[in-house]
């Protein structure tokens, strides 16, 4: 469907109409969501972002997200490891809020610029929240389940922690900084990420 040919049919009283002048600015993905027919949206309470994850909830402890003292992590097969790292991405049962590493980070997004940079690097979540001059890959997938995820830490030993590191390393070989750095406010509202399908349907975000 045209929005743009259905607007140019209309009668002006009936583009007043409010339904219809939703649908011709809108177009076909907000009439298509069920969510937005309604006045107030039934999935805002199952949204996650309907609130910032990132921006509420309790003070992160620095314990939960900084590698103990002789700490050597998991060694295994990379390749097994990435393979169930890909599925536990996107395992919404890792976080306590119904969200699973792929809902904020599908597609790259809200990954920013220092994701391109070998780790240990900077991370200006790391810096915000626990004051990290620089963190480590698995430090970092630590931080993302206690902080957006609402999580426990993965036990520092565990082949899931290994598995997410495995797949994550992966990801990052192929990012391209300039896609991440494109918004500045990612970090901030990893809701606003550049996910159209995400900011226009919320309801979209729950499936995988
Ligand atoms: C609610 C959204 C959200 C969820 C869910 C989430 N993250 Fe993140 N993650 C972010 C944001 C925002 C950043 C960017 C932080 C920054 O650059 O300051 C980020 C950054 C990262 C980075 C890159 C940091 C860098 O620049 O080197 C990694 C790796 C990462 N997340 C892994 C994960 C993993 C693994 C999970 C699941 C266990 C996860 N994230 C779940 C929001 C999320």
């Amino acid at each position: 469907m045209n929005p743009k040919a259905k607007s140019r049919n209309s009668t002006p009283a009936a583009m007043i109409s409010a339904g219809l002048l939703a649908a011709a600015l809108s177009g076909p993905v907000l009439a298509a969501n069920p969510c937005a027919a309604k006045a107030a949206n039934p999935c805002a309470a199952k949204n996650p972002c309907a609130t910032n994850p990132c921006a509420a909830g309790p003070k992160i402890n620095r314990k939960d997200v900084v590698r103990p003292a002789g700490y050597k992590p998991l060694k295994g097969d990379h390749a097994t490891l990435a393979k169930q790292g890909a599925v536990l991405f996107t395992d919404a049962k890792l976080s306590t809020n119904g969200m699973s590493c792929n809902t904020c980070h599908q597609d790259n997004n809200a990954y920013q610029a220092s994701f391109a940079l070998p780790y240990p690097h900077r991370v200006q979540m790391a810096k915000d929240d626990l004051g990290l001059k620089t963190i480590h890959l698995d430090e970092m997938v630590q931080l993302c389940m206690v902080k957006p995820m609402a999580a426990k830490p993965l036990p520092w030993q565990s082949e899931e922690l290994a598995a997410l590191v495995a797949y994550v390393s992966d990801v990052q070989k192929k990012f391209k900084p300039a896609a991440g750095a494109a918004n500045p406010c990612a970090a901030k509202n990893p809701c606003a990420a550049r996910n159209p399908r995400m900011a226009k349907n919320p309801c979209a975000a729950k499936k995988h």
